[in-house]
């Protein structure tokens, strides 16, 4: 039997705008989903997953990882074992750890030789075939650990702040973020795009300030991410509540995470701040998780 796990990921900058070709940063965070591969007479997928308990909407791309393996190992029959710390649903990445931990799972468990960068593009993949318009930054950031700037594959320094999630524990469909703002950028392409552009060009802008540590000067640039977030429409009551609470409480940023209208949001503050601003957010009525940036992507557990 294998286990691999992967981590998931909070977005400081750029989600939505990356599907357009702009610019994101991408922090792989401290929570993993494992997958157990074992030989086994037919395909069993099996799932305990984080809060939500949607076992239904992972079993999509594991019986598709399943499918694509099949070219490159003798894969007969299969028992697949998730679990996760991840929330399905929320922004955190939960799908993209799903697919790229049994994407390298079963590339162990039947020796199949692929490299990291493969496991990648395999995950992006599937997440295209099943999201729609899935931009490469959830499946990269899971298999390669660390802080990231996509679409360029920059790895950019650690982050040493704590990461405060927020989850509204309201489930949010990226397919439906996406599609919305699809829409809104046919409606009104001149005001859409700039906004677009100029989410990527604060990516660039943020780069530096994450590499020389300058927490300061890049969550002023995350709070502005946030405004124009809920410009393009991806925002919503709930999470600008929470994003407002963990400000007031001395979070050094605070802004939604991933295709938004529920899931999660996240903080980043210093050590110190953290505990202070998970109880703002609970105080709030929703769940906070205090996390980290990890710099391993896909591992093979013992
Ligand atoms: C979802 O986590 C992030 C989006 O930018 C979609 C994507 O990048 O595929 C909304």
């Amino acid at each position: 039997m294998i286990t691999c796990s992967a981590p998931g990921k909070v977005y400081l900058f750029g989600e939505h705008a990356v599907v357009y070709g702009q610019s994101a940063i991408c922090c792989a965070i401290d929570l993993r989903t494992r997958v157990q591969a074992e030989e086994h007479d037919s395909i069993v997928i099996e799932s305990v997953l984080g809060t939500t308990g949607l076992d239904q909407e992972v079993h999509p791309y594991v019986s598709r990882v399943i499918e694509k393996m099949k070219a490159f190992g003798n894969i007969r029959g299969v028992r697949i074992h998730i679990d996760s710390e991840l929330p399905v649903g929320s922004g955190l990445g939960s799908s993209a750890a799903v697919t790229v931990a049994s994407i390298q799972a079963l590339n162990q468990l039947y020796s199949c030789g692929l490299q990291l960068e493969e496991v990648a593009s395999m995950g992006h993949i599937i997440e295209r075939e099943v999201q729609g318009n899935a931009s490469p930054t959830d499946t990269y950031v899971s298999t390669m650990g660390g802080v990231v700037m996509i679409p360029e594959r920059r790895r950019l320094n650690g982050l040493e702040c704590s990461i405060i999630v927020g989850n509204t524990g309201k489930f949010s469909s990226t397919r439906e973020l996406v599609a919305n703002v699809a829409k809104l950028r046919q409606e009104f392409p001149d005001i859409i795009d700039p906004i677009l552009n100029n989410i990527g060009r604060m990516s660039h802008l943020a780069e530096e300030h994450v590499n020389r540590y300058d927490y300061e000067t890049m969550g002023k640039l995350m709070n502005v991410n946030q405004g124009l977030l809920d410009a393009i429409g991806v925002g919503g009551a709930e999470l600008s509540e929470l994003v407002y609470a963990a400000r007031d409480a001395g979070a050094i940023s605070a802004k939604i995470t991933g295709a938004g209208g529920g899931g999660c949001m996240v903080a980043l503050a210093s050590k110190q701040d953290a505990g202070k601003i998970a109880s703002a957010i609970r105080n709030k009525g929703a769940e906070a998780i205090l996390t980290s940036n990890t710099q391993e992507g896909v591992r093979l557990e013992p």
